[in-house]
């Protein structure tokens, strides 16, 4: 194997956090925890997907940083040097080619959604949501679905912002970007919550979040929520790995993990209570809207109130940080790769990540107008395809053999020297949580995720 070159190391203490919890707030916590919130029954879902986050995301999350900080490379070479070490069987490898292949796809997808918030954020800023009515906001949001060429503009724009920012490099590009964007993030997320306060029904939509039923405590919110805590924390898709490579060594990585996990929990909360008061104060229109709550249901909220303008232009603004800094870290793994293992110049490598996704995504585009039809896989989209092979294989795929190699696999000697700042108690909990809680949990998301689509496929549906 050819020797790796030198890794960064990031200057600033707090850039691994910032980064990190960059990666992990994005348009799952802004877009799609409001709305699955509301359809699975409010608090209970909310006490659910803390327990998710709290016993099984949490100790991945500490693995998954443990591994990139031991390794200091990109995933892939990371996951070679720790196997070796652990005299581990070579196959084990593949958890860092599936982090980084998958990353790649999320990434095809990702920022087309992206880029939807980037023409409302034009159009918030245009003052088009004023005294805007339900059937024209449907209708601005399907014409913009049918509309392939303004698609792949959005979507071509934000892949370029992404590359832009990796292009100037791991300190100069990525750590200066995040230690802008999300303390901007923050600040405008306190501004929306205090005009929800103001504007909106604060006490309807805090009791929509939080009003708690025992009966809405089920199997099905259950595995929602473990699946979306997954998916929030941007676990087993590399990124975490590649930017636990250049976290310094006087850090301590529960701890690091623990506040991450709480913070992107924050937000998550917190995009809920700006979110629900203003659709509550809005006449004529309901919460548990879907998938559209966020570009069909709020652009009628903002446009009826007082300073919608400025407010609704915040509100996309913040969506639009939120989701680049998840593509940045969605970017990087490959590039990282290219660059230390092919030596690979960090324009060319982020061109051509860039560009293979860009292509890819093209596919998602296409996937809401003329390929609308068009069903590769088992009676899904193209969209949907790469939806569901990240999402429900590859996501839980990759969190149990990560849990299982840290777990099982990888020499007790290695773990302790990375979690030596760690408080014994808090070692010997993870510990117990990730050989026996998480692979257990983990393998029933994954189960439940591919069931369907296998009862499918052997035809008995
Ligand atoms: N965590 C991001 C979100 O909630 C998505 C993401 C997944 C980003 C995996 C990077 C890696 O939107």
């Amino acid at each position: 194997m050819r020797r790796i070159r030198q890794h960064a190391i990031w200057g600033h203490k707090g850039t691994f956090v910032l980064a990190a919890t960059g990666s992990a707030v994005g348009l799952g916590n802004i877009w799609k925890f409001p709305y699955i919130t509301g359809e699975n029954g409010g608090g209970a879902f909310v006490l659910m997907y803390l327990v998710c986050i709290l016993l099984i995301g949490v100790p991945i999350l500490t693995a998954e940083i443990l591994l990139g900080r031991y390794g200091r490379a990109n995933p892939i070479s990371t996951m070679e040097k720790v196997r070796k070490e652990s005299g581990a069987n070579r196959l084990w490898a593949v958890i860092g080619w599936m982090g980084v292949c998958a990353a790649f796809l999320i990434l095809s997808y990702y920022s087309v959604i992206a880029g939807w918030t980037l023409e409302y954020l034009k159009a918030a800023l245009e003052g088009k949501f004023v005294a805007l009515d339900g059937d024209q906001s449907s209708v601005m949001f399907e014409e913009l679905l049918a509309d392939k060429s303004r698609l792949v503009q959005w979507q071509t724009a934000f892949i370029a912002m992404t590359a832009l920012v990796l292009i100037f490099g791991v300190t100069k590009g990525l750590e200066f970007a995040v230690r802008l964007m999300m303390p901007l993030l923050f600040l405008l997320l306190l501004i929306l919550l205090g005009y929800a306060i103001y504007a909106g029904d604060f006490a309807a939509g805090a009791r929509f979040l939080f009003s708690f039923n025992v009966t809405d405590i089920t199997w099905r919110g259950a595995l929602i929520a473990l699946g979306h805590a997954f998916f929030t924390l941007s676990l087993a898709m590399g990124a975490i790995m590649a930017y636990g490579a250049y976290m310094p060594g006087n850090l301590a990585i529960g701890k690091t993990a623990m506040t991450i996990a709480a913070l992107d929990t924050l937000v998550a909360l917190m995009a809920g209570l700006a979110i629900f008061p203003l659709v509550f104060a809005t006449p004529g229109i309901v919460p548990g809207e879907g998938p559209g709550l966020m570009f069909v249901t709020l652009p009628i909220a903002f446009g009826a109130m007082p300073l919608g303008i400025i407010f609704g232009s915040a509100f996309f603004l913040l969506v639009t940080l939120a989701a680049w800094s998840s593509t940045i870290s969605l970017l990087e793994p490959a590039v990282a790769y290219l660059t230390e293992r092919f030596n690979f110049h960090r324009i060319s490598a982020n061109l051509l990540i860039a560009g293979g996704a860009w292509l890819l995504g093209l596919g998602t585009v296409f996937s809401f107008n003329d390929w609308a039809e068009f069903k590769p896989l088992w009676g899904m989209t193209v969209f949907g395809s790469v939806d569901f092979v990240t999402t429900s294989v590859l996501l839980p795929l990759g969190g149990l053999l990560i849990a299982i190699f840290v777990g099982w696999v990888m020499k007790r000697e290695l773990i302790e020297q990375e979690l030596k700042l760690d408080s014994p108690h808090f070692r010997q909990v993870w510990y117990g949580l990730l050989r026996y809680v998480s692979p257990v949990a983990v393998l029933i998301v994954l189960c439940a995720g591919v069931y369907p689509v296998l009862k499918k496929l052997v035809g008995l549906e």
